[in-house]
């Protein structure tokens, strides 16, 4: 097979928030910038961001960015980054304000400002009361957050390469990246893009998971390339449930909705929450939330014939306030539920939504690595941001609207890092490796020529019931462990996959089948990595490690306040310091303590 080659100063593989942002950097400094998405721009998963974006703007309630951090960091249970959290938190007002310039279509209050609602998780004056911090645009903020960045990456000239699929990370000698392969959908043709610089912004891995909020499209590309090429992947055993999904179908119904007001009920009609979270009840951290509902549902309090979700109820609310802040709420409830929320409570259960682990970066956006006793340890001409990434700010578990916020400030700091390394000649183009492209033909070859194989959907559904059973909400040191040996088997099983009747199929079939070699990555990085943290932290909360006097939530900060790296070679474990020293000498570190809301 021949592989044409394109040279570009960088190339952004995803054109999702994080990835647009990074690429206007580029573009507008002048720097020939290839975007490589599978999708079109706009349909990117972003689009389906519903409550908005995090920044203290304080156009509704007194806020500030100290605020902003301590959520952030006890919505972490405190495995997030300070340096990095505290650098978030203070770009939010900036990266906001200057969406808002491109165009952005932000709600409005009736002084002109930027509309701003409560989000759970999110308080003011260090956990007393609830603020309200995220930006929406109704309940379609990353819909328009997307048109605005695609606009302004249009004027500034950014190649967009849509439908193709990127194959592999290439690095030379030197472990340093000089580009990636890609496949072209329409022709299947494999091509080199070789570049100074290489910015992964693919987005998260939720369809590991049988339920999920995610898109068809969320296959952890970006994730799964960085482990074949050697990258270790940090913290990928913390996933979010988000706590309101459409009971049965998956769809996200946003946290908004209780920003606005909602309130969970259980099969008697009680707003349980209050039980569990007293000080912010519905509007408590997701997994929180998202924990506190299976409970309801195990211990037989669940609605329905078969007592297994729980309600939203709006129904106090006025149509108008439900037409006008979340119109595209009522429309998922009719078409998904059956259910007009002005009428009747939305059936929910907690449902895969975010992957709070990822390609390790610092908050540079640069991808780091331990090297020569380094915990991080840039890489040459590797970048991340978004999903994909783990800067860290989100730890053990993100606030909602905090992910819209990463994207934007760190695809913008990518940006700004690559072009300081270019223009001050730090990175260069460096000659490509003479097998470039040999990895990723390889694997197209394996596909080509692969008989007597199972199905890409049977292997794929295998993986993801094999997630859901072993790594849910809750998990059980049996179930992992069983899980290990269960996630591996599968992994041996995608190496056999086989499209069936080649001659007939579409170039979707054979990246479905490039697309699982990904997701097997993430799901064997997420069980190994689950399986081996003795402790509850966040997301991540095992039934040999409850809340007692001497480890508060289950957490055991004296052997796991660190950050897991998985390495794909043998399924090695290592772990590096969290840091918890924030970016500026006169910002205080937060403390370490319980978690309650
Ligand atoms: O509930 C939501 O609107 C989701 C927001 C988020 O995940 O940040």
């Amino acid at each position: 097979m021949t592989v044409a080659k394109r040279t570009f100063d960088a190339v952004i593989v995803g054109a999702g928030g994080a990835g647009l942002r990074a690429a206007l950097q580029l573009s507008e400094a002048g720097l020939k910038t290839a975007v490589l998405t599978k999708v079109f721009p706009t349909r990117s998963h972003t689009v389906a961001a519903q409550g908005g974006v995090a920044a203290s703007l304080g156009n509704s309630t007194e806020d500030n960015w100290h605020w902003h951090m301590y959520d952030t960091v006890k919505g972490s249970d405190w495995l997030g980054d300070q340096d990095a959290i505290e650098f978030m938190c203070r770009k939010a007002n900036e990266v906001v304000v200057e969406l808002e310039h491109y165009g952005m279509p932000f709600d409005r209050t009736d002084n002109g400002k930027i509309y701003q609602r409560p989000f759970g998780g999110h308080s003011q004056n260090y956990g007393q009361s609830p603020v309200s911090r995220s930006c929406a645009a109704a309940d379609r903020t990353g819909h328009a957050m997307l048109h605005a960045l695609y606009q302004r990456n249009v004027r500034a000239n950014t190649q967009f390469f849509v439908e193709w699929i990127a194959l592999d990370l290439i690095r030379d000698q030197d472990g340093d990246v000089v580009g990636v392969t890609a496949l072209e959908l329409e022709t299947g043709e494999v091509s080199i893009f070789h570049s100074k610089a290489t910015i992964f912004a693919t987005g998260g891995a939720g369809r590991i998971f049988y339920s999920s909020t995610n898109a068809f499209i969320n296959t952890g590309d970006g994730v799964g390339m960085a482990a074949r090429a050697g990258i270790p992947l940090e913290d990928m055993e913390f996933w979010q449930f988000h706590p309101t999904g459409v009971a049965g179908a998956g769809v996200l119904i946003t946290e908004g909705v209780r920003g606005e007001g909602g309130i969970l009920r259980n099969a008697s009609g009680e707003r349980f929450m209050e039980r569990y979270a007293p000080n912010l009840k519905d509007l408590a951290s997701r997994d929180v939330v998202s924990r506190s509902m299976v409970t309801e549902i195990n211990e037989g309090r669940g609605c329905g014939p078969d007592k297994d979700h729980v309600l939203l109820d709006i129904t106090h609310l006025s149509p108008e306030t439900i037409m006008k802040r979340l119109p595209g709420i009522r429309e998922i409830s009719i078409q998904f539920a059956g259910v007009d929320p002005i009428k009747a409570p939305i059936p929910v259960v907690p449902t895969c939504h975010y992957q709070m682990g990822g390609i390790p970066t610092n908050y540079k956006g640069q991808v780091v690595v331990p090297k020569d006793g380094e915990p991080n340890s840039p890489v040459v001409g590797f970048y991340a941001a978004g999903e994909c990434a783990c800067a860290s700010v989100h730890g053990a578990n993100r606030l909602g609207t905090n992910s819209l916020l990463d994207l934007l400030v760190f695809g913008k700091s990518a940006g700004e890092s690559v072009v300081e390394d270019i223009q001050s000649g730090n990175l260069s183009l460096k000659p490509l490796p003479a097998d470039a492209a040999d990895a990723s033909l390889a694997r197209i070859s394996r596909l080509e020529n692969q008989t007597g194989g199972e199905s890409v959907a049977e292997v794929g559904q295998a993986m993801r019931r094999t997630m859901q059973k072993h790594a849910g909400v809750f998990r059980f040191d049996k179930l992992l462990k069983e899980g290990v040996t269960a996630i591996l088997d599968v992994a041996e099983r995608s190496k056999r996959t086989e499209i069936k009747d080649k001659s007939k199929v579409w170039n979707t079939a054979r990246m479905e089948a490039l697309e699982l070699d990904n997701l097997i990555e993430v799901a064997k990085a997420t069980m190994i990595s689950a399986e081996a943290r003795k402790e509850s932290r966040g997301a991540h909360v095992r039934d040999d490690a409850p809340d007692t006097a001497e480890f508060p939530n289950g957490r055991n900060d004296n052997e796991w306040l660190k950050h897991t790296l998985w390495y794909r070679e043998g399924n090695r474990l290592e772990y590096k310091p969290v840091t918890m020293k924030p970016l500026s000498h006169d910002v205080e570190p937060i403390a370490l303590a319980k978690r309650t809301y």
